[in-house]
């Protein structure tokens, strides 16, 4: 096929010039009744091209899916413009209903949860490695994927996310194999993978790996608007009726048309010129590790070794210099116009991918620099303080109880109780630090003392907690 071909954007191109009365969706009118002062700040184009699906468009949709298959290597590929929430939940709903059991990384996006609350699946909860000495997530091992495959060999399916928030990809290869060893199909989340299989640096995709249902998220690392996600199956322990069967139910009938250009437009990047795009962040990561790694205090992931990681994805270890990551994060936009992607406790992940410059790296360092030099004098007080902090984090949640589906206790009658009473309850919501998004606690869990304190710990030193009805949280919703 032919990568340098955008029907897409072609098509888009030929309706610029045709002036039709449109009697149709959106009510804007290609621009014709929208605000005005919107108009003056988007351009007249935008609007134009915010068309409905015309016979000829959706034309171009089917071409551009099949071009955006033939590129990443898979059988079938569906663009969304609902993001990767929506091929997460398309996964689940595809593959398991009401009393399957599915096995899921505990590191699962909430997406993944919302997804169990629509097809009433029993999720099975993996655990996850962890490095303490860096805070990191190190995903799920494909020892423990074999072991709970064998307490568990009449799941339907294995849902991992690959690569992680870190850029922890992990041995998606061994794990494809032991999944298909028990013929149950792997099912990747990859929303910050869509730029993998690309360049000789970078791991493999979670296609190249074996598996089955892939989704990818082009507009987080790749060139492609936000909410732009493209969901890919290969070979046939699914087949494609069963994803179109669950999109129909997730799907916009009116997805936009700039975000479908968008994807068409990406995938055209990476496909004929993907190695050389990404040569730079790769470049530039490289570097960036090396100028920090000089600033005392600070540290990256340079020093270990983790199966698998993404190069692009760059995580500032802070606290040696005794102040949290919210706070470094505070301090990096609010003081030096330089923006993370996530600040933790200890850390600051920062993505880098084909739109970053040397002038974006050189901001990164210097404000670093100033971090440190400004820390100094009071590094050792501060590390004191801090430290009861870390400890607290560092309780991790390994024992998670379940007791009902998430889908039960989404249905289920809820209380209200103060936070600190609902020690024991089972929770009828789902609490995320955000970003990543990983819930610490899923609706259907029972509330431990060691959930709420992280949860307290995390507000207390300047995180957001997210998909709680009390912000405040002081109080929680139980059933
Ligand atoms: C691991 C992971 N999966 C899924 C999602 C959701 O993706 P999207 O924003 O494209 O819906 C995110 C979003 O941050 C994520 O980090």
């Amino acid at each position: 096929m032919n990568q340098y071909s955008t029907p897409l954007l072609e098509a888009a191109r030929r309706y610029l010039d045709i002036n039709h009365a449109p009697f149709y969706m959106p009510g804007h009118k290609r621009g014709q009744g929208i605000d005005r002062e919107f108009m003056a700040l988007m351009g007249e184009t935008m609007f134009r091209l915010d068309l409905p699906e015309l016979p000829e468009l959706e034309e171009a949709v089917n071409e551009a899916e099949l071009l955006a298959s033939a590129a990443y290597g898979s059988d079938r590929a569906w663009f969304l413009t609902n993001g990767s929430t929506c091929g997460i939940q398309a996964m689940l709903l595809a593959t398991c209903g009401q009393g399957d059991k599915v096995l899921i990384g505990r590191n699962c996006h909430k997406a993944a949860i919302a997804g169990l609350v629509l097809n009433g699946a029993t999720p099975i909860y993996l655990p996850t490695d962890y490095l303490p000495e860096f805070d990191l997530d190190l995903g799920v091992s494909p020892a423990t994927l074999e072991s709970f495959l064998h307490q568990h060999p009449d799941a339907k399916a294995v849902l991992l996310v690959s690569p992680n928030y870190f850029g922890v990809c992990g041995d998606l290869e061994k794990m494809a194999a032991i999944a298909h060893s028990f013929n149950i199909p792997l099912l990747v989340d990859a929303a910050h993978g869509a730029h993998l299989g690309f360049h000789p640096d970078l791991p493999i995709s979670a296609l190249q790996a074996g598996a089955d249902l892939v989704v990818q998220s082009t507009h987080k690392v790749a060139g492609s608007l936000t909410q732009s996600s493209i969901l890919h199956l290969q070979g046939d322990r699914i087949t494609p009726e069963q994803v179109d069967r669950a999109l129909q139910i997730l799907r916009s009938s009116s997805p936009n048309l700039l975000l479908l250009i968008s994807l068409d437009v990406a995938r055209r990047q990476m496909a004929t010129n993907g190695k050389e795009l990404l040569s730079e962040p790769l470049r530039l990561a490289k570097e960036a590790r090396s100028r920090l790694e000089q600033i005392s205090n600070l540290r990256t992931f340079s020093q270990i070794e983790v199966p698998m990681l993404d190069p692009t994805r760059l995580t500032v270890l802070v606290d040696h210099l005794g102040i949290t990551g919210f706070e470094a994060d505070v301090w990096l936009h609010s003081q030096l116009d330089v923006m993370a992607e996530m600040p933790t406790l200890n850390q600051l992940v920062f993505i880098l991918s084909l739109g970053n410059t040397q002038a974006d790296i050189d901001r990164l360092i210097f404000a670093f620099q100033q971090i440190a030099q400004d820390t100094q004098n009071t590094q050792n007080e501060r590390k004191k303080k801090k430290e009861k902090l870390i400890t607290n984090y560092e309780l991790r949640v390994t024992n998670y109880q379940s007791n009902l589906t998430p889908r039960e206790a989404y249905f289920a009658k809820s209380d209200r109780l103060p936070l600190e009473q609902a020690i024991g309850r089972i929770s009828a919501e789902s609490l995320c630090p955000y970003p990543p998004g990983i819930p610490l606690i899923c609706i259907g869990e029972e509330i431990t003392a060691e959930v709420v304190e992280m949860l307290q710990c995390i507000l207390r030193s300047g995180g957001i907690i997210n998909g709680a009805s009390d912000e405040s949280l002081e109080t929680i919703l139980v059933i």
